[in-house]
């Protein structure tokens, strides 16, 4: 099993391309389902949980050509085999479950395996069905499995108000709204960018949809969608994970594609800390003030506020930052578990429910760690970037999911990092 060995050694300075971003383009494939003509995604990141999406779709009678070394996906979807989404490919990777919205606007009936638990959470999909039954969807448990109809064989439009803004449940009602017939009315939904840049491609597909990027989405459902070309957003995620490479190891780096607009909330902190963030034509240049990192507490939300995916890259910042901050994540309900690996680096962490209270030390040292998930993974590389010698990340796979070509982005900027064979 592959693992990621780190150097910690001095600063890093150079450019990192940002890739097109792994949660649009997860929700952007499953729209392939709404229309029997093709649709082109180009700027696609070349990432294993795209590959696990692209078996899923095909699975289900979709075709999926990976084209330019898998930054364009051609997909279209004359006709379905399967409206099943089996468990062994859900419980993988929960994002599978963005094919159910599609599946019963189109078809009028799914079967989708409930995800199961996965390292950050039980992860429900309570907030998808109670959305979907607003449509007219009829839902049932089954042996593990969620059977969905829509009565009368088509969905109808409804108003629906979440009593919290899931991104994936906004997705799938977006998604089915677009061909239910008459008016739909999504109220405190999910305000993420990727959502944004979803309802932009179902846009040029014929959807007829306003208010994204608000907590009010109005989608007037349409007979049927055509095909389209679109480029997935950049990766708010992977440039704010990047962002930390010079907070955390010195030096300036350009993250090119970054925009402050994907990360604002992100690049408040990031000043807070004592960090200059600026754009460039050319994307975001990121570089520390002083030698030193403030302390800085930092409370995860929904956007627009601070992502719950870079709390844990935040934190291997804050493992050396001068005084204590505070870290709170109140979107999932276990996703400390970085906090241990950091601790064998020699971190001062003291977790409590859903705080992670973070002393400063002066430096950490390497030490062979684990990864657990995907964000978890990356916190432990960008903290040996600045450990006193060397850092073995194991069960790298979980990095595979969400970074592509990882150890060649940082090695361009002058960091230690490179893939051995693990233990
Ligand atoms: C998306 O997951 C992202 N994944 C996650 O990124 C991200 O952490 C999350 O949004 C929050 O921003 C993709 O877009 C593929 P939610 P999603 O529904 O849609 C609870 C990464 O690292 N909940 O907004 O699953 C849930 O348990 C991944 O790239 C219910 O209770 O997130 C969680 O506590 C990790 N019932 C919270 O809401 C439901 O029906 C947020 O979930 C659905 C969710």
């Amino acid at each position: 099993m592959d693992a990621i060995l780190v150097k910690g050694n001095g600063p890093v300075n150079g450019q990192i391309p940002i890739a097109g971003a792994k949660n649009a383009c997860l929700t952007l494939m499953p729209a392939t389902l709404l229309s029997d003509e093709p649709l082109t995604l180009t700027n696609a990141p070349r990432l294993s949980d795209i590959k696990t999406m692209s078996a899923l779709l095909g699975s289900l009678g979709a075709e999926v050509s990976s084209l330019n070394d898998g930054l364009v996906l051609a997909m279209s979807t004359h006709n379905l085999s399967s409206v099943r989404a089996d468990y062994d490919i859900v419980r993988k990777m929960r994002a599978s479950n963005l094919v159910l919205g599609p599946l019963l606007a189109r078809e009028g009936h799914a079967v989708v395996s409930l995800p199961g638990g996965c390292a950050i959470g039980a992860r429900p999909m309570d907030l998808h069905t109670s959305a979907l039954e607003a449509l007219g969807a009829e839902i049932e448990l089954k042996d593990g499995y969620l059977h969905a109809k829509a009565i009368g064989g088509k969905l109808k439009g409804g108003t629906h108000e979440m009593r919290f803004a899931s991104v994936g449940a906004t997705e799938n009602f977006v998604m089915a709204a677009t061909l239910a017939k008459g008016t739909s009315v999504l109220k405190n939904a999910a305000r993420e960018p990727e959502i944004v840049d979803l309802v932009q491609c179902l846009r040029k597909m014929g959807a007829q949809i306003d208010g994204e990027g608000t907590s009010e989405i109005i989608i007037q459902g349409v007979d049927r969608l055509h095909g389209a070309t679109h480029p997935v957003v950049t990766d708010r995620i992977e440039l704010g994970t990047y962002m930390l490479a010079p907070a955390i190891a010195g030096g300036e780096v350009e993250l090119l594609g970054g925009r402050i607009a994907l990360v604002q909330s992100f690049v408040d902190k990031l000043d807070e800390a004592g960090v200059d963030v600026w754009e460039t034509d050319a994307g975001l240049k990121v570089k520390r003030r002083s030698d030193h990192i403030n302390a800085v507490d930092v409370r995860t939300e929904v956007f627009p506020g601070f992502p719950t995916d870079l709390q844990a890259q935040m934190m291997a910042m804050l493992c050396t930052a001068q005084g204590e901050s505070n870290l709170e994540e109140t979107i999932f309900e276990n996703r400390f578990m970085h906090a241990p690996e950091l601790m064998r680096m020699g971190a001062d962490i003291d977790v409590h429910g859903g705080v992670a209270k973070v002393k400063g030390v002066k430096r950490l040292k390497g030490a062979p760690v684990m990864a657990t998930d995907l964000r978890a993974s990356v916190s432990l590389i960008l903290a040996g970037l600045a450990a006193e010698g060397e850092t073995l990340v194991s069960r790298v796979y979980h990095l595979d999911r969400g970074y592509e070509k990882l150890e060649q982005k940082l090695q361009a900027v002058g960091a230690k990092v490179e893939r051995v064979q693990g233990n």
